[in-house]
């Protein structure tokens, strides 16, 4: 029988007001959360996919992996021990990943550590500082992606510079499909307070090619500021060693380390994954990483050269509800 305490009324509010910061592709938020005494069920909103850009699901399932080590975190800032299954049930396929926590102890040293990075991060499509990551920072972000079973890889100016190639092709692709600019259209540009991306947080245009994704690319957003980009962006490529839903869901909670680790080190973020939404762009940057490993997600990384706007998140509690009593 188990006997761990259910989680408060408080506690539920803390963990999950902590998962919902996670990045989502398009600020979709697919999630939907379950709370059954002191077990936390994640699952795919199917209603919050995105089935052009992303039909496998791929993209949405890193999203909720990050929105369910942001919960361990919270979990352990709380002092939780937390464990977790992957998809545990195949009979509920929308059944992402089931947390487990402990009684309370005392704080849980290193993800605890972490609590403070959640609602700093975000997603940063800025110019970034001519300034180099120090060798130790790449070390620890490189050992973040590790610990959940995943790589990261560092490009270097050759690989940079073919990835750029690709990207400019995915851009290209990408600006002449319309039905993916109609699905984008209905989560990208505007005031958007709760979902999606705003024309706030898109970020200027850049004045030259640049290594950023303008996820405004083919959709009407006047009135940007445009400016000049660093000339050597760093590049990272977060890859798995498997290619399966179980693979993406681990993806997402590696990317979730790595980006609360690079936000402790005033490092911002932004991904580059228009060249993983076409699978022979994706065929070609497995092939830049050694073609051992599946790309996942593409960092630029750096220090930013601006401030930029967050994006909003729907309440938590639209997104949960409670199995038995509500506390
Ligand atoms: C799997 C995944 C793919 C993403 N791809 C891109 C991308 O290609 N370009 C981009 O600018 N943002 C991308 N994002 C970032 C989301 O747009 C961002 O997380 C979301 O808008 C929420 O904003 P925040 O990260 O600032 O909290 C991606 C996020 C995830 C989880």
């Amino acid at each position: 029988m188990n006997t761990t305490k259910a989680l408060t009324n408080d506690e539920v509010g803390i963990l999950l007001a902590a998962a919902v910061h996670a990045p989502s592709m398009d600020n979709t938020q697919p999630w939907r959360f379950e709370v059954a005494g002191p077990v936390i069920d994640v699952r795919l909103d199917e209603d919050l996919v995105l089935p052009v850009a992303d039909p496998a699901g791929r993209a949405i399932r890193i999203g909720l992996g990050a929105a369910a080590f942001n919960l361990r975190v919270a979990a352990a800032m709380l002092g939780h021990e937390s464990t977790f299954a992957v998809a545990p049930d195949p009979a509920e396929p929308d059944l992402v990943a089931r947390i487990y926590l402990s009684d309370r102890s005392g704080l849980i040293a290193d993800l605890s550590a972490l609590y403070g990075e959640i609602s700093r991060r975000h997603t940063y499509r800025g110019p970034m500082l001519d300034q180099a990551i120090p060798p130790i920072v790449i070390s620890a972000l490189t050992d973040a992606a590790e610990i959940d079973g995943a790589e990261l890889h560092w490009l270097d100016d050759d690989a940079t510079r073919t990835l750029g190639q690709l990207l400019r092709q995915a851009d290209d692709l990408d600006s002449h499909d319309e039905d993916r600019l109609l699905e984008r259209g209905r989560w990208v540009g505007g005031e958007r307070p709760h979902d999606g991306v705003p024309d706030a947080a898109l970020g200027p245009v850049p004045t030259d090619p640049a290594m950023v994704r303008d996820l405004a690319t083919g959709l009407d957003t006047p009135g940007r500021e445009h400016v000049v980009f660093e000339q050597r962006p760093r590049i990272a490529v977060l890859s798995t060693g498997d290619e399966d839903e179980s693979a993406w869901v681990l993806a997402g909670l590696a990317l979730e380390r790595v980006l609360l680790t690079a936000t402790s080190s005033v490092l911002a973020v932004s991904f580059l994954n228009q060249a993983l939404e076409y699978p022979t762009l994706r065929a070609q940057v497995r092939d830049l990483i050694g073609g051992r490993s599946w790309p996942q997600m593409i960092l630029r990384i750096g220090y930013p050269a601006q401030a930029e706007e967050h994006t909003g998140r729907r309440p938590w509690r639209d997104a949960t509800s409670w199995v038995g009593l509500e506390p």
